[in-house]
């Protein structure tokens, strides 16, 4: 099996929590797609459609084109990590590994090489015999992922496997699941995880999330430098993509964004009917350049560049680098800027800092949708 397509599947609990709304998804060629997005908005629902134990009140689930909203989740043959991780706590670890290939009568032999192999694998050997209940947290975090990881289901279903984990041994544990995946090429990993980093790395594809809904779905690249709306947009990224207030005017060859002071040939939009439109501008921190003084630029003009007035507030230390923090002169507002190269800085300093056009993303501040 290489394919699921949600149609407009919704599931509402009690009367007003939209859990899932109307979500259209092809996941396709057994694709890697990671589901992040802030906690409640819907992600384990999601999972649990998929394997038939959430039964969606609108829309249709297909596996290769076939709807399975009949059939059972034994028959779907999903192999789910359950964010809690439940183990069966009368059996041992070996039994827990085990029962998935025992229910579908796998030879004993054959059954006890899977299980020996992936215990190696995930480091959980001396525990084969212990019951879940005398294990840490995230070592029957490691049995559940391993249980669901040694055998070949038709769709991988896997909600937060490592959160309970050392940052060390998720690393580990994240080759081994791309590994996983490597040798089930085609056969969909659909993975739950509130980890950025996690969900650049892993995925084919991150579907982000937000109250019910797919906000966009799109390669780790596209999310990251072309979100499709502001909430997208501030979701992912540390620190946050800075949102900026703005003014277009004109249209075509003639449009003209003006923000923090400055204007920038745009090129192409249009400002509409009224000839002028507020928008958001949408940069990156490490996009916004602080030079050292106004030459800075290297003769680039209104064509190419934006020039932001600024004061300089402060600034944090990051792991790599630092984050600069600034006001805009003569409009409310702040933003953050992480510079290649630090400039000399003081708190209370005058900046002209400069953003380049093609790192501008432009958002409609009423419906959030980027439109440049
Ligand atoms: N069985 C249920 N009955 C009523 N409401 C539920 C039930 N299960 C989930 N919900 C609600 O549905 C929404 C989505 O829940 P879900 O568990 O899918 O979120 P999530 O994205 O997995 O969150 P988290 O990141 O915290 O795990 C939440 O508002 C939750 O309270
Ligand atoms: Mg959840």
């Amino acid at each position: 099996m290489s394919e699921i397509t949600l149609k407009g599947v919704s599931r509402v609990y009690g009367k007003k929590t939209r859990a899932l709304d109307k979500i259209d998804l092809t996941i396709c060629n057994g694709e890697f797609i990671v589901l992040l997005g802030p906690s409640g908005c819907g992600k384990t629902t999601f999972l649990r459609a998929i394997s038939g134990i959430e039964r969606p009140d609108e829309g249709d689930i297909l596996f290769d084109g076939v709807s399975v909203l009949d059939k059972k989740p034994q028959e779907r043959n999903c192999a789910m990590v359950f964010q809690n991780f439940a183990l069966y706590p009368h059996m041992t670890v070996y039994k827990n590994i085990a029962y998935p290939l025992a229910s579908r009568k796998m030879p004993k032999d054959e059954i006890d090489r899977k299980v020996r192999k992936i215990a190696e694998v995930f480091r959980i050997t001396p525990l084969l015999e212990k019951r879940p209940r005398v294990l840490s947290g995230g070592q029957r975090q490691l049995v559940a992922v391993a249980r669901s990881l040694v055998r070949d289901p038709d769709v991988f279903l896997l909600d937060e496997p490592f959160s309970n984990l050392d940052a060390e041994t998720r690393d580990i544990l994240r080759s081994e699941v791309r590994r996983a995946h490597a040798l089930h090429p085609k056969t969909p990993f659909i993975y739950v995880t509130h980890d950025q980093t996690e969900a650049m790395n892993l995925s084919d594809r991150i579907a982000v999330m937000h109250a019910g809904r797919i906000t966009m779905c799109g390669t780790p690249a596209e999310i990251y430098d072309r979100p499709a709306d502001i909430f997208t947009a501030q979701f992912f990224g540390n620190p946050k993509m800075n949102l900026m207030p703005g003014m277009l005017t004109g249209s075509g060859d003639d449009c003209i964004l003006a923000a923090g002071g400055g204007t920038v040939r745009i090129g192409t939009g249009d400002a509409g009917p009224g000839g002028q439109r507020k928008v958001l501008l949408g940069v990156r921190p490490e996009k916004i350049r602080v030079p050292e003084n106004e030459t800075g630029a290297g003769g680039m003009g209104n064509d190419d560049v934006l020039r932001i007035n600024a004061t300089a507030l402060g600034k944090a230390r990051l792991g790599m680098g630092e984050q600069l923090l600034f006001s805009i002169n003569g409009a409310e507002g702040e933003f953050s800027a992480v510079p290649e190269e630090m400039p000399a800085w003081e708190c209370g300093q005058q900046k002209t800092v400069i953003v380049l056009k093609k790192d501008i993303l432009l958002y409609d501040p009423e419906s959030g949708q980027r439109i440049l």
